[in-house]
This record gives structure tokens, sequence and C-alpha cells, in this order.
């Protein structure tokens, strides 16, 4: 059986799903590995370090295409890669499928089985595949480096002869795998952090980090019974936008987080509370591609609102393609270990387990 890679549209996407360490652990499960040329070249991988480990090296992408059983990417093939790729295959990769419903279409036509591990289960058994998780955990991490970037003060506490330097306060909104890894990472560079999170449960996980958790007033637990945020109403959002003015008013930056599964993002600062903040804040919105936390926050832009900085992220992921690389091709590794039955010499898609079940997309 033989798994294949190519490029990705280097335009938008600067991750590869496949490095030297992770073809090396899935050809040491007895499958081979072919790429097209100049694969990685762009983030300095290059052809000879993947030849090393036992890769074959194409000169075109269709060669791969036609050749491979089962194909690993980051996102969505193009139209054209979709025609190329064999009938029958298996693609494994970050397919949105919301936004890519004619390509799932095609390729349902050309009897290629689809995974899409964005749909992976959150149990302990997926938890080295969850790509979510670790593409998260990185983006909360950036976000702070950005934002202290474009901050014109500094952050830890610092006494110096001329005088001290006060501690730059954070806030974080969203205390899941980006916020709880925006917090820790605040922390380290000294800030004074606080957040907030409609999931009761975070607070003891924010409080575990060194944070300060600001508990909405009267307000129920908003957790479904999977773990998720709920929705909140219209008297859970007044409340929240109370809590909110003081907690603006005293803090430098704020990080925006807050995703609701399935739905756009919820408005938490409206245009009103975005003024209350002290010139020279920032607000960076991890959540502006999906439609913004923040009043004023667009995807790859910087607004200035009142000397306020909003920063709206976009493709976070390719101001570290690296090391995003790298944990979403263990991701990847994982969920091929599992789908791969070496008695058998095969792909098991074994619907009984809940893995693959979940991740397989059969309709549109
Ligand atoms: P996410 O990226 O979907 O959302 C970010 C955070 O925003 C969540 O904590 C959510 O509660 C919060 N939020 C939503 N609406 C909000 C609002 N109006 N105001 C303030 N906060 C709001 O979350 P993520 O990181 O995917 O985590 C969601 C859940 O999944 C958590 O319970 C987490 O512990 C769990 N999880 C489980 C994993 C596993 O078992 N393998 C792996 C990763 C997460």
């Amino acid at each position: 059986m033989i798994i294949g890679s190519i490029k990705e549209n280097l335009s938008v996407e600067k991750r590869v799903a496949l490095t030297p360490e992770t073809a090396k652990n899935i050809i040491n499960l007895g499958l081979k590995i072919c790429i097209e040329t100049n694969y990685a070249s762009h983030i300095g991988i290059t052809d000879e370090e993947f030849v090393k480990v036992g890769v074959e090296i194409k000169k075109t992408n269709n060669e791969v295409l036609n050749n491979c059983n089962l194909l690993i990417k980051v996102n969505c093939p193009s139209d054209d890669e979709i025609k190329n790729l064999k009938q029958k295959s298996i693609l494994v990769g970050m397919l949105n499928p919301s936004q890519n419903k004619n390509k799932i279409n095609e390729l349902i036509k050309k009897n290629i089985s689809i995974f899409s591990l964005e749909l992976l289960p959150r149990i302990t058994r997926a938890q080295s595949m969850d790509v979510l998780s670790s593409q998260s955990n990185l983006a909360g991490y950036r976000a702070v480096v950005d934002s202290i970037y474009e901050f014109e003060k500094a952050i830890p506490m610092m006494m110096t002869a001329a005088g001290t330097v006060p501690a730059a306060k954070v806030l974080v909104i969203g205390a899941g795998v980006a916020g709880l890894q925006a917090i820790a990472t605040a922390k380290r560079l000294g800030a004074i952090v606080s957040a907030t999170d409609v999931r009761s449960a975070s607070k003891e996980q924010v409080e575990s980090l060194g944070g300060k958790f600001l508990t909405v007033d009267n307000s129920e637990d908003m957790e479904t019974s999977g773990g998720y945020a709920k929705e909140v109403s219209d008297d859970y959002k007044k409340k929240q936008a109370e809590m909110m003015q003081e907690a603006l008013r005293k803090n430098d930056i704020v990080i925006c987080t807050a995703l609701v599964p399935g739905k756009s993002a919820p408005r938490i600062l409206s245009e009103q509370l975005v003024k209350l903040m002290r010139p020279g804040s920032i607000i960076y919105d991890l959540a502006a591609e999906q439609g913004g936390n923040s009043a004023y926050s667009e995807p790859g832009k910087i607004n200035i609102i009142n000397g306020v900085k909003i920063i709206g992220v976009k493709t976070l992921m390719n101001r570290l393609p690296l090391t995003a690389s790298s944990l979403y091709a263990k991701n990847l590794f994982s969920f091929i270990r599992n789908l791969y039955s070496r008695e058998k010499r095969d792909f098991n898609i074994n619907l009984e387990d809940e893995i693959i079940s979940k991740t397989l997309i059969k309709e549109i």
C-alpha cells in the first residue's frame, strides 16, 4: 500500500502533511510513501531528507495522485487534483466539508473514502490524532507573541534604577485549548493574566495556570454534555458585557478565542466595549475568520479605533509552519496507524471504530 502527499497551494498554506520523522514511522508500519519533488523545500526540508528515510520522490503531483492508495493533505485538494486522484483511494486531511461541498461530492462520485480530521471525536484514544488541539495550542501561543510585538510597552514588571515598570495585564476570552495556552504563555512572559469562559469547568484550569477567572454574575453553566460551549442567551450576553466593562478598562491586551461548534463566533466585544479600552491597547481576535469575537475585527487586518489596535487573524499557522506541520504530521501518523491493518496489509475501514466512523464523510 502506498501513501502519497503533494504540495499544498503555497499562496494560502505553508504547512505540509508529512515530515521525514513521520515518513519513517509510516514506513516502519510496512507502508510505502511517494511525494512530489520539492514537497517541503519552502519550509527548509529537502527532498534528500525524505529520500534518506525511504520516501520515493516523483517529478509531478500527477504521478503521486495516480499511484497512491491513500493521499494525505493539509487542505482539500484542488479540482484538477481530484480529477487525477485514483478511483477508490482514500483521502485524509482537514477538508472543511461545509466550505468544500462541490469538491466533496466529486470525491464521493469517484468512490474515494474521505476522512476529515476536524470531525474526530474528543475521546482519550483520539487525543494523539486531535488536529484541532495541536493547531489551537500553537495558535494560543502565537497570539500572545504577536500581540506583544504590536504592544508598545514592556510586559513583565521591572524594577530599575530609573523607576518601576508595571506588568502588563492580559485578558483571555475563551479558555479552551488556545485560550489555556495563551494564558500559560502570557504568564511565562510576566503578564498579570485573567480569563473568562462560559463553561464553569474551565475556572479550575485557568487558576491552575496562575490566571484569575472572571465569572459572569448569576449565570448558569453553558457546557454541553460533550464538553463544548452552548450559544449563550441574551440575558447572559448582557451580564457578560457588564463584567467586561470593568475588565476592559483595566487590561492592556485582550486575546479572543471564543468559539461555539457549528456556529459563527460569538460577538462578545461590541463597538462600545472596544472604545472603553485605553489607547495603545491590543485586541487580538483569533476568531476573526469565524466571524470575530470583537467589533472592528477583520481577518488579515489591523484596524485602529481610538488608538486601540484590533488585530484580526488570518492563516495564523503560516507563521509557524514548521512546528504546525510537525504536530499535524504526527496527528496524521496516529490516524493512519489506527486505519492500517498490518495483518491484512490493507486499510481497514471498520465502521465500528468511533474514530473511523465519525471522521468518514459519507454524504454531504
Ligand atoms: P473551542 O476552540 O471550540 O472554543 C474556545 C472556548 O471558547 C471554549 O472553551 C468555549 O467554552 C469558549 N466560549 C464559547 N463561547 C463563549 C462566550 N460567549 N464567552 C466566553 N467563552 C466562550 O474550544 P476547544 O479548545 O476545542 O475546547 C472545547 C472543549 O473540548 C473543552 O471542554 C475542552 O476541554 C475539550 N477538549 C477535549 C479534548 C480531548 O478530550 N481530546 C481535546 C481538546 C479539547
